[in-house]
């Protein structure tokens, strides 16, 4: 007795057809997107197939020759009788046929070598053993309902994760390229709200910073720091924790002795993944010497991405503080106390101070478009503080304000917005006397 074999491709995102055939196997030729034109040849144990002429596919089986290009998109099958390749369009494919055969598990990208493979695979199978059961990826309906069963019993709980990678973590026999691996696999679970908190009551952010602290693996290093970041960031319970265990005074005194540009740009991260919206940890932050400690990084000659990235944290901090003053309400305690909070930063006198009315501007020099939007964008925020010191780059500005006028025409609307931040901060800046802006424009 024939055996019915039976392939599946995924045809369509998630959908498994079935196809069952007496005496032949089914196979279909994915479409794949923008390869209309291509077609499929089918290599003959390497050798280069001779090209035929062209196959035309009927909605009828047709033999496909030896070496015949078929186009992409059709339905081919091997015919186990005549030993020969069938073609034809692809159009009633989804037949219902209980499935007592073999399947094949489809992909949603099945692709042309994927699918030479298989047909190489179908070539294969003794044509005169048909009851054999065709090896590699072909399964029956009974293995794979085991492979499910193993595989459900074999998935873990995002907080087992985390508790395993937590257990390699405190582990100092752990090798540094395994702490590394490990570290970026927590990363991207503690993104999660809910695990970073877990990983937290766990004790995880102690011994992150443990590791932060102790390690002299740059590449360990910047893991630790990027999963410390992504574990606070926008978590309030987390910061917290994450504060209370000494992590501002890690980050600053990795940032203070760092060199590396990429792992400065991984601290950097986790400082302000640990000061926005907690004004609490901005306050430690500043009396922890965090306005120095940037301003020495700015100093060295980095790319502006960090640049930009000191800029955002320090125009954010001022513009939560601005923000908190107009939008607090008197009857509200928590509102009140926030306020309070915001208030023990005198953040405008130390910017002043501590020299960064006039590193804010340096990057309106920079050659990248996202560089200069963000100082101008951080310039308006910090235009009342550094009113003085603004004035000197109204030139500059002014400038730039030109030349985005003059490209305007060029985009969808990026320069338009480029010259409405930069006629909103002439305007800011030169605006003197409460709201009345003078002409000096
Ligand atoms: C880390 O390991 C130490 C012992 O080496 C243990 O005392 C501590 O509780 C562990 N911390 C966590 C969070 O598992
Ligand atoms: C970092 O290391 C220093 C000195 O080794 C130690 O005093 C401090 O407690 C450590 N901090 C953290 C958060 O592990």
């Amino acid at each position: 007795m024939l055996k019915q074999i039976l392939l599946v491709m995924g045809l369509v995102v998630g959908v498994l057809t079935q196809h069952v055939m007496a005496n032949s196997a089914a196979l279909t030729v994915v479409h794949v997107e923008g390869s209309e034109d291509e077609t499929i040849v089918e290599d003959t144990d390497g050798d280069s197939p001779v090209v035929l002429e062209k196959f035309i596919p009927t909605d009828q089986w047709q033999t496909v020759q030896e070496g015949q290009a078929i186009p992409a998109g059709l339905h081919v099958r091997m015919n186990f009788e005549t030993g020969s390749k069938e073609a034809k369009l692809m159009s009633d494919f989804r037949h219902t046929d209980d499935a007592q055969g073999h399947q094949y598990l489809g992909q949603k990208e099945f692709m042309r070598e994927e699918l030479k493979k298989a047909m190489k695979n179908l070539k294969a199978t003794d044509l005169d053993n048909k009851d054999s059961k065709p090896s590699g990826e072909f399964r029956s309906y009974e293995e794979l309902k085991k492979d499910f069963a193993d595989m459900n019993a074999n998935i873990e709980t995002d907080a087992e994760i985390i508790a395993r990678l937590l257990l390699k973590l405190n582990n100092s026999d752990t090798p540094s390229e395994e702490l590394q691996l490990t570290l970026t696999d927590l990363e991207y679970y503690l993104h999660q709200y809910d695990n970073a908190i877990l990983f937290g009551d766990a004790g995880g952010l102690s011994v992150l910073l443990g590791i932060l602290n102790k390690t002299e693996n740059m590449d360990v290093l910047k893991e630790a720091a990027r999963a410390l970041g992504a574990a606070i960031s926008s978590n309030p319970k987390a910061q917290i924790r994450s504060l209370a265990s000494g992590a501002m005074e890690v980050l600053l005194r990795l940032m203070a002795v760092s060199y590396d540009t990429t792992v400065q740009r991984k601290l950097l991260f986790a400082i302000s993944s640990q000061c926005r919206h907690f004004p609490y940890a901005q306050k430690r932050f500043v009396d922890l010497g965090g306005l120095s400690v940037l301003q020495k990084a700015f100093n060295q000659p980095l790319s502006d991405k960090f640049k930009m990235k000191a800029v955002a944290l320090i125009a954010d901090m001022l513009m939560e503080k601005i923000v908190t003053e107009q939008n607090t309400s008197p009857e509200l305690s928590t509102d009140l106390e926030k306020l309070r909070q915001y208030k023990e930063v005198d953040l405008e006198t130390l910017l002043v101070d501590k020299g960064w009315c006039d590193r804010v501007p340096e990057l309106l020099m920079s050659h990248d478009h996202e560089a200069r939007e963000q100082a101008i964008v951080a310039m308006e925020t910090l235009a009342h503080t550094c009113q003085q010191t603004f004035s000197k780059y109204l030139v500059t500005v002014r400038l730039l304000n030109t030349e985005y006028r003059d490209m305007v025409s060029d985009d969808s609307g990026y320069f338009q917005h480029m010259v409405e931040i930069t006629d909103n901060l002439l305007n800011k800046v030169t605006n003197k006397n409460n709201g009345h802006v003078t002409d000096e424009l």
